[in-house]
């Protein structure tokens, strides 16, 4: 049983297909995967990410880039089909573990995929710590998931909050801004990008004039945009993701600030946003690990593909998924298709170097990718490459020991 290709976006929770398939495993017909005769069982994926709320778009664009690798893979990796159990996390962090355990205990999939929002993640890593679930994580940056929090079953294809906000601090302190205010969602992934930001721009004289905040996912931005004004920065650093980084950036430009104090921030701000974010989004800078006119031929074919299939343009997000897709099929290659092979999948997986759209990047030892922090300018809808701000940036991992 598989989801549908495309998700839907309407979904609240498991697809009435992993609910059938969910009432086997219960009643006792569940065979594990690895001891099917012939390895004909399929690989049991849990997808867990958003498919509703200001992130859904981003649980989209992984969920479709994912699967696009299966497909190109002739919609098998390493010898086996896959099957998809689907689960609307609503970026809840409430609800993180009771969705997360119906996968693991209810739909006994081998591995879950998960998921966008740093509060969801940090529940899905309890989880996966209690239980020992393979965990690859597609977006979320929760620095602790592959920090204090780190084990040897929890991977990330993305980025921890610390790597793509550290290098802004050295951007605009190199572009002359002495003064800086900070404005993002208190959550964690809002407050450590903000930490991040601060330490590289403090250590090299930069001040923090104020760190303003409103709970996820408000976009009542009009009080702390006023404040901006009065408090008159050199430049303002903001992190936003999704339908909350439109609403800001428009707002933003709306309120006057655009031309009077540069805003700039970790990329999310301006991927696969810029045409709802129009006249408002241009000129921007910022950093990520992907960015427009990578010119290598792994990233124009997945570009190519992704648009064909989809009929849009694919994102960071959509790097992500695919990159996901990736390192499980390494891990799966190695141990040829027998995911009950659980030492060797992990061997595989932490040796990963994994030739990506956005450019050939490593697994660290934290399971966290160490790669290039490129710097964009936003030139109508693309993030355009203008430079790497940061090589081969690996996040420090404070306090993983991996045991
Ligand atoms: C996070 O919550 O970790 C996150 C969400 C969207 C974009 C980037 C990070």
């Amino acid at each position: 049983m598989t989801a549908d290709n495309k998700p839907s976006g309407s979904r609240r929770d498991f697809l009435k297909t992993a609910a059938a398939t969910a009432g086997l495993a219960a009643a006792g017909t569940f065979v594990p995967a690895r001891f099917a005769i012939g390895q004909q069982a399929k690989v049991k994926v849990g997808l867990m990410l958003p498919y509703t709320g200001t992130f859904a778009q981003l649980g989209d664009a992984i969920t479709n880039a994912f699967k696009l690798y299966v497909a190109e893979k002739g919609g098998k990796l390493g010898g086996r089909e896959l099957e998809y159990y689907v689960v609307d996390d609503e970026s809840n962090p409430a609800k993180a573990t009771d969705n997360v355990n119906r996968l693991i205990t209810r739909d006994k999939v081998d591995v879950v995929v998960g998921t966008v929002h740093s509060g969801v993640l940090l529940g899905m890593v309890k989880v996966a710590r209690e239980t020992g679930a393979l965990l690859i994580c597609p977006n979320a940056g929760a620095d602790e998931a592959t920090g204090p929090l780190c084990a040897p079953n929890i991977f990330r294809t993305s980025f921890t909050n610390w790597q793509p906000a550290h290098p802004m601090g050295k951007v605009f302190y190199e572009k002359g801004y002495k003064t800086a205010v900070t404005i993002t969602w208190k959550y964690a992934a809002g407050e450590q990008m903000v930490n991040s930001f601060k330490e590289g721009y403090t250590k090299l004289g930069g001040k923090i004039l104020k760190e303003l905040y409103l709970p996820f996912p408000q976009v009542e931005f009009q009080a702390l945009l006023t404040e901006i004004a009065s408090l008159k920065p050199d430049c303002v650093f903001s992190f936003f993701a999704g339908g909350g980084a439109v609403k800001f950036v428009k707002d933003y430009a709306a309120a006057g600030l655009k031309d009077k104090i540069p805003l700039g921030g970790p990329g999310f701000l301006t991927d696969g946003t810029l045409e709802a974010q129009g006249a408002a989004a241009q000129g921007l800078l910022t950093t990520l690990h992907y960015g427009d006119g990578i010119e290598t031929e792994i990233n124009k074919r997945f570009q190519f593909n992704y648009a064909k299939t989809y009929r849009s343009r694919p994102d960071v997000y959509a790097v992500q998924g695919y990159d996901a897709a990736q390192l499980l099929a390494l891990g799966l290659e190695a141990v040829k298709g027998d995911i009950g092979a659980r030492k060797n999948v992990i061997k595989a997986m932490e040796g990963a170097k994994i030739v990506s759209p956005r450019g050939t990047w490593t697994m660290s030892k934290a399971h966290n990718p160490i790669q290039d922090i490129y710097l964009r300018r936003v030139e109508g809808v693309e993030n355009k490459v203008i430079g790497v701000a940061w090589k081969a940036l690996a996040d420090p991992a404070r306090g993983c020991k991996m045991t």
